[in-house]
């Protein structure tokens, strides 16, 4: 690493490979040889052309995406996707039911933290559908009002026709996640969803895209991601669209939906090869750079591992810190995320030594979201084991005085 760079655990934008950023700062003077800088070329340029085709067709190998999906780049972050989740999913709806009420459309929210209690809240504001919240993770945590847990299988109440079924994978401020192995308790309750051929199942997965293989990834509708944690600079957003979603909301809106803003449909995105208009030319040029430099290290298998054991080390140290009085993680063991990672540091003053002493030793942005508090680790893929490994150093150290 060069001298003057820290380890960046901040939770988003976040790190990205520093070799990744050397041939970036290349591109930016000039880009494969044209002359001119990434910044500044065309999106219509046949070299841009071939930096999202690469881009495509490195995240369909490394995710396995079926070929009933097409994969679309857009901007607006998540924040955006809560929206046109909505937008796109009810107008598919009114086109298969046009004759149900807004009443009779209902989406079905899994609410398991701050970001997917956000998107339920877009999606009341939106109308047009009934919010029906089908589980809500607060009431089964430890004060009855926290997001720290995963809730059990049994607690979940699906509809039978819903127009979207909405979750969040990894919930980046509480640090909670679903679990990836299906025997978990902790895992998505894939077998609870209604049995129709073509679920509306939408995945937020802004902070855990590439960080290892998305479970039943065929049987969702939508998944999305916003680059800036795991692949790239903000301003790409990453949609993983089944094609059968993918519908003419003008159609729709003739029949009583809401219209859909035209950047927002993913007709829109999907008939203009996701270039209808400018997209963020230099966000999806360094996602590429990470994602070959993913693939040269054997892809989200390769990241599965690693972070698993990141995470692994960081919660046993959080645990040996619990035992001392010192620690205390805030989420319920076996819900905990693989990427961010949460915890109090007890005692007066504690916290702020804490993180001073992890900054003397170069180690910046572990503070926990603002409305939550706390510590907070982010282990993105960017961030390596060997930094891992130091900050345990550090916390071990920390225990010891
Ligand atoms: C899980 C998750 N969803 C959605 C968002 C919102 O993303 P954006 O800031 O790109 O709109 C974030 C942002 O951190 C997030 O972590």
């Amino acid at each position: 690493m060069s001298d003057s760079r820290v380890t960046n655990f901040g939770a988003g934008p976040s790190a990205l490979p520093e070799s990744v950023l050397q041939e970036a700062a290349k591109g930016l003077l000039n880009f494969r040889g044209t002359g001119i800088g990434i910044a500044e070329i065309s999106h219509r340029s046949k070299e841009f052309t071939a930096v999202l085709t690469e881009v495509e067709s490195q995240i369909r190998t490394q995710l396995d995406v079926p070929q009933t999906h097409s994969i679309l780049f857009t901007q607006g972050g998540g924040s955006a996707q809560f929206s046109a989740v909505v937008l796109n999913l009810l107008a598919r709806h009114r086109l298969l039911h046009p004759d149900l009420s807004d009443d009779e459309r209902v989406l079905d929210y899994v609410v398991t933290g701050s970001w997917s209690k956000k998107a339920a809240e877009e999606a009341r504001r939106l109308g047009g559908g009934r919010v029906n919240v089908a589980v809500d993770a607060r009431p089964y945590s430890k004060d009855a009002r926290s997001f720290d847990n995963i809730p059990a299988h049994d607690t979940y109440s699906f509809s039978p026709d819903s127009a979207l079924i909405y979750y969040c994978e990894n919930e980046t401020v509480d640090g909670v996640e679903f679990s990836n192995d299906a025997s978990s308790p902790a895992s998505f309750p894939f077998h609870l969803l209604p049995q129709n051929a073509l679920l509306p199942l939408v995945g937020d997965y802004s902070s855990s895209f590439m960080s290892r293989p998305i479970p039943r990834l065929a049987d969702h509708a939508v998944v999305y991601a916003g680059a800036q944690k795991n692949i790239g600079p903000a301003g790409l957003t990453i949609l993983i669209v089944r094609k059968d979603c993918i519908v003419d909301v003008d159609a729709a809106a003739k029949l009583g939906a809401t219209p859909v803003p035209i950047t927002m449909s993913y007709k829109t995105l999907a008939d203009g090869n996701s270039v209808y208009n400018t997209p963020s030319v230099l966000s999806i040029y360094i996602s590429g750079l990470v994602l070959k430099h993913s693939q040269e290290l054997g892809g989200v298998k390769y990241y599965e591992e690693v972070n698993k054991r990141k995470a692994d080390k960081l919660y046993a140290a959080i645990k040996e810190g619990e035992a001392k009085g010192l620690f205390k993680a805030k989420v319920k063991e076996g819900s905990g995320s693989l990427m961010n990672v949460v915890f109090d540091v007890l005692g007066e003053g504690a916290e702020a030594k804490f993180v001073s002493g992890a900054e003397a030793r170069g180690m910046k942005a572990i503070k926990g979201h603002r409305s939550v508090g706390g510590i907070r680790i982010s282990l993105y893929n960017a961030v390596t084991e060997e930094q891992t490994d130091t900050l345990i150093a550090y916390m071990k150290e920390f225990l010891a005085q």
